[in-house]
């Protein structure tokens, strides 16, 4: 009620009173002495005053708090928890006006941590990695997180309130959830679905939702993206498959070899020695293709463990120089190198050796003879720049960046005459990355190659 609508009650009060009071006078007046009329009067008056002071008491004091209490009260029911009633310091009412607001409080508080709890489990449902589906008993959708709709590039008005047969069509996921109600235990499945044109594999598990009274209430679908552990596999598999395959050869070639010399016990020396020639250049192949990977394993395990030094450009390249000019003589290339000797830098001295290495021995291997080699190491202001070039055959421009990856060879049989393994560069582009550095290739098919390592001198 309003502050007007209590006036008019008190008002009200006032006027009922003031007609009691009159109408005791006209009843009890006559039959008063003449003399005994003042007082008597004055008598009817003072009552009169005291007790509107009293109701106005009353109502100060019990009536507008009562009232207060119901308008917050109301309030509350509202939902409207800021509202408060106003408390008197004291009379009977205070009680009541305090515990209503205390109510007040406490569901204002209450309110305050749900809304809190509520946007936390939002925060919570769309911040996770994996997509998340609630399914009620009867196979109703209620519950969708942003990830979900990532995954299948829809709204969530697609879902919300629909049979998940409805709204999922792959049958997978319908035997996931038939299965989770039937069982009332955890089923996993697999689909896959295509995020911007890729294809993602994605695992789904169905989870039983159970109450206390050991009712189902429904499923929990999750949805994990495992594409990339997909893709690890596949690699892991296609690397299995490579390996076999490059020892299948040299191996066959041996025993192939070995056997027609154990049969032919008479056969020409000179064929002996072909044959004995065959079986050592395919062992010092398979020595070779284990050595790399044995290599190549070493690095990807221990990527981290590398034993840098201070490198000191002149004393470091002397051994493999050594080894470098030995290989190009061999072949009649001309070799120039221009190597700033004052050059120092942090880094993993076998390992960098191993990439200069690498890089000469391609450069030797698919450049024909009387061809160059240029070998040039410089620094500039914040990386070490190391040059191999040659003007050999080169490299296609799609096989640029695939010449990284391990057993790939732009021409199988040639480089495996050249004893290559097929995984010289895939070292090579392990070991730079441990030390942050990059490698570049240019290349022109025909007329050379240049590789270009680029080593930070801060990492
Ligand atoms: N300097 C180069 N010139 C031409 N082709 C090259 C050069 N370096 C590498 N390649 C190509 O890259 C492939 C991969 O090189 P690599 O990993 O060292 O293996 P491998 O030399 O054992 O074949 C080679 O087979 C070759 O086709
Ligand atoms: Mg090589």
């Amino acid at each position: 009620m309003d502050s007007k609508g209590r006036v008019n009650l008190f008002y009200r009060y006032i006027l009922m009173m003031a007609s009691v009071f009159v109408l005791i006078g006209i009843i009890v007046l006559p039959l008063v002495e003449e003399e005994e009329l003042f007082f008597v009067l004055i008598a009817l008056i003072i009552g009169f005053f005291v007790l509107i002071v009293l109701i106005y008491h009353m109502f100060e004091n019990y009536v507008r708090p009562i009232r207060s209490s119901i308008n917050v009260a109301n309030e509350l029911v509202k939902g409207n928890y800021n509202a408060r009633t106003y408390v008197k310091p004291q009379g009977e009412a205070q009680q009541l006006s305090n515990a209503i607001n205390v109510l007040a409080r406490n569901l204002q508080e209450m309110s305050i941590q749900e809304k809190m709890q509520g946007s936390q489990w939002k925060t919570v449902l769309n911040n996770m990695e994996s997509g998340l589906m609630l399914i009620d008993e009867r196979g109703y959708v209620h519950l969708i997180n942003r990830k979900f709709l990532q995954m299948f590039d829809k709204k969530s008005t697609d879902y919300i309130g629909f049979l998940y047969y409805e709204v999922l069509t792959d049958e997978t996921i319908h035997k996931v959830v038939q299965e989770t109600f039937l069982y009332e235990e955890k089923i996993t499945g697999s689909i896959t679905t295509s995020i911007n044109g890729e294809t993602h594999y994605i695992e789904v598990v169905g989870a039983p939702v159970i109450n206390d009274l050991k009712d189902l209430k429904g499923a929990v679908l999750v949805f994990h993206d495992i594409s990339d552990l997909k893709r690890v596999e596949e690699m892991r598999k296609d690397f299995v498959a490579n390996v076999s395959h490059e020892l299948k050869t040299p191996i066959t070639s041996i025993r192939g070899f070995s056997e027609t010399l154990l049969e032919d016990e008479n056969a020409d020396v000179e064929i002996q020695r072909q044959f004995l020639t065959i079986i050592l250049k395919e062992s010092t192949r398979l020595q070779s293709l284990v050595h790399d990977l044995l290599e190549l394993s070493k690095i990807e395990k221990a990527e981290m463990q590398l034993s840098t030094k201070l490198i000191e450009v002149n004393d470091w390249l002397q051994s493999s120089l050594t080894l470098i000019e030995e290989q190009v003589s061999k072949k009649s290339l001309h070799f120039y190198k221009a190597i700033d000797p004052d050059i120092s830098f942090y880094g993993d001295p076998d390992r960098l050796q191993q990439v200069v290495l690498n890089l000469m021995y391609n450069a030797i291997n698919y450049t024909p003879e009387e061809g160059s080699i240029y070998l040039r190491i410089y620094e500039t202001e914040d990386n070490i720049i190391i040059e191999v070039e040659d003007t050999g055959m080169g490299i296609p421009e799609e096989a640029k960046q695939r010449i990284f990856e391990r057993f790939y060879r732009v021409d199988r049989a040639r480089s495996r005459n050249t004893g290559g393994t097929g995984l010289g560069l895939a070292i090579v582009k392990h070991i730079l990355e441990a030390h942050q550095a990059s490698i570049n290739v240019t290349s022109e098919v025909g007329n050379g190659s240049c590789f270009t390592v680029k080593i930070p001198k801060k990492w």
